[in-house]
């Protein structure tokens, strides 16, 4: 089986199936393609499925052209997980959230396993990249093929291998960022590594699913530690008088041993302030408590009525109250140059002040209408800026800083900006910092 396999990948007549087609399953079906693999994809989304089966993109910043080439080379997507069968590697990238008691949310992978599982065979490689846990590839995803009879290592090849996608960052590309990669048996590793080193610059091999379950984790908590410690350094530096954006970029000229993160009005994503949590939850079975992965939380969670206070000090400043101003919310994307919202902090500041009583509108060039959210709702559509738009609000607050904003524009007609993002870095009458 093994052999087959290597021999159909360094063809490159193996079929490879991406089960997930979002902002993680997309990018990495265009590489497979581009390199001359049949690739099928899978997706629960009949509208998604419709799309790309006629050469249209969902995601801002992955071009339709890319996927009408995709569509000529013979990519096609299916809601029929019975066509699992004609795939040679089967990649999931299914999303894994948090439940409402803010703990793992595997859901969508064992619905993604359970659909595929009936129509395994021989010869084939699963490979899972979403975000999870240690112990999920071979505690969830092992058992349920073996209950099939297949036997893992032998007749079929299991991997994790997280991806590291980072939306609108024009450096790196699938093809360029190195790619963990961890087997249950070194047979299925062997083949896991000859797969994604067809297509990825790098791979990196690790001894295990586990070891590269918590390669991933490392990552991202490391980035979420690290931004609750700038957040703190900024709530200090603002009540010392010191501007923390100026500070971090004189750290920043140090050569080693110092890496910038920046401050802002909280955590967004689908990762950063989601993922930690994930090993909060299993170091619990093992009597281990995670405090700086809490803590970091718990700074980065408070952020947005950090945010809000010093706005409602500003408007004070100006005797107007939170209640009944205007306010703009400018980017509403949880980071900059994306169209995406998940998790973003600037919903959660727009409820707040909405909450308060002010009159709440946005402008994001990236989000045109204010989309169907499970648990926030807004009727609104993006404010165009103008001069006259701007100087009609009592405050506008930066929140997210996309490149396309003209900031000296917003500098000049509008009221008062609170800025979140260390945008403006000289100070002004209508700047305050937050
Ligand atoms: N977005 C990122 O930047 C990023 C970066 C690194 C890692 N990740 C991880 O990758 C994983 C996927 O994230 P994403 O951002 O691509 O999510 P996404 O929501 O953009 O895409 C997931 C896709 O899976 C589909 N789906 C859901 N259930 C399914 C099922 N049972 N079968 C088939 N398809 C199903 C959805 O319809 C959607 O199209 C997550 O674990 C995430 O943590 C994401």
């Amino acid at each position: 089986m093994k052999k087959q396999l290597l021999a159909k990948i360094s063809s490159r007549k193996a079929v490879v199936g991406i089960v997930g087609l979002g902002y993680v399953g997309l990018p990495l079906m265009l590489r497979f393609s581009e390199v001359g693999y049949k690739v099928l994809g899978f997706d629960i989304d009949g509208s998604k499925v419709a799309r790309l089966n006629k050469g249209q993109s969902y995601i801002e910043h992955i071009p339709a052209r890319e996927v009408a080439k995709a569509r000529k080379g013979g990519f096609e997507a299916t809601a029929d997980f019975s066509r699992a069968k004609e795939a040679d590697a089967l990649i999931l990238c299914v999303p894994t959230p948090l439940n409402k008691y803010r703990e793992p949310d595997l859901s969508f992978i064992i619905d993604t396993v359970e659909s595929l599982v009936p129509h395994l065979r021989k010869g084939q490689l699963v490979s899972l990249e979403s975000t999870t846990y240690p112990g999920t590839t071979d505690e969830e995803l092992l058992p349920r093929i073996e209950a099939r009879g297949l036997k893992v290592g032998k007749d079929v090849f299991l991997v994790f291998s997280p991806e590291r996608e980072d939306p609108g960052n024009a450096s790196f590309t699938t093809r360029t960022i190195p790619k963990v990669c961890g087997g249950v048996t070194s047979a299925c590793q062997e083949i896991g590594l000859a797969l994604y080193g067809a297509v990825i610059d790098k791979v990196v091999p690790v001894s295990s699913t586990r070891a590269a379950e918590m390669t991933k984790l490392l990552e991202n908590i490391h980035r979420a530690v690290n931004i609750g410690l700038v957040n703190e350094m900024k709530i200090v530096a603002d009540r010392m008088g010191i501007d923390i954006h100026e500070v971090i970029r004189a750290a920043a000229t140090k050569p080693f041993g110092f890496v910038a993160y920046h401050p802002g009005p909280g955590l967004g994503g689908h990762c950063i302030p989601i993922d930690p949590f994930y090993l909060t939850w299993k170091a619990r079975e093992y009597g281990v408590h995670t405090r700086f992965i809490e803590l970091a939380g718990e700074v980065n969670a408070s952020m947005p009525d950090y945010v809000v206070a010093k706005l409602a000090g500003a408007l004070n400043q100006r005797r107007r109250s939170i209640k009944g101003s205007h306010i703009l919310v400018l980017g509403i994307a949880y980071k900059k140059d994306v169209d995406d919202m998940r998790e973003s902090p600037s919903v959660i500041l727009m409820e707040k002040l909405r909450d308060l009583g002010a009159e709440v509108a946005y402008s994001d060039p990236h989000i045109p209408v204010f989309p169907r959210l499970r648990e926030h709702t807004f009727e609104l559509a993006s404010v165009a800026l103008t001069p006259q738009a701007l100087a009609k609000y009592d405050c506008v607050l930066l929140a997210t800083d996309h490149a396309r904003f003209d900031y000296d524009m917003i500098r000049k007609y509008a009221r008062l900006i609170v800025d979140s993002r260390g945008k403006y870095l000289e100070p002004a009458p209508n700047i305050v910092k937050a």
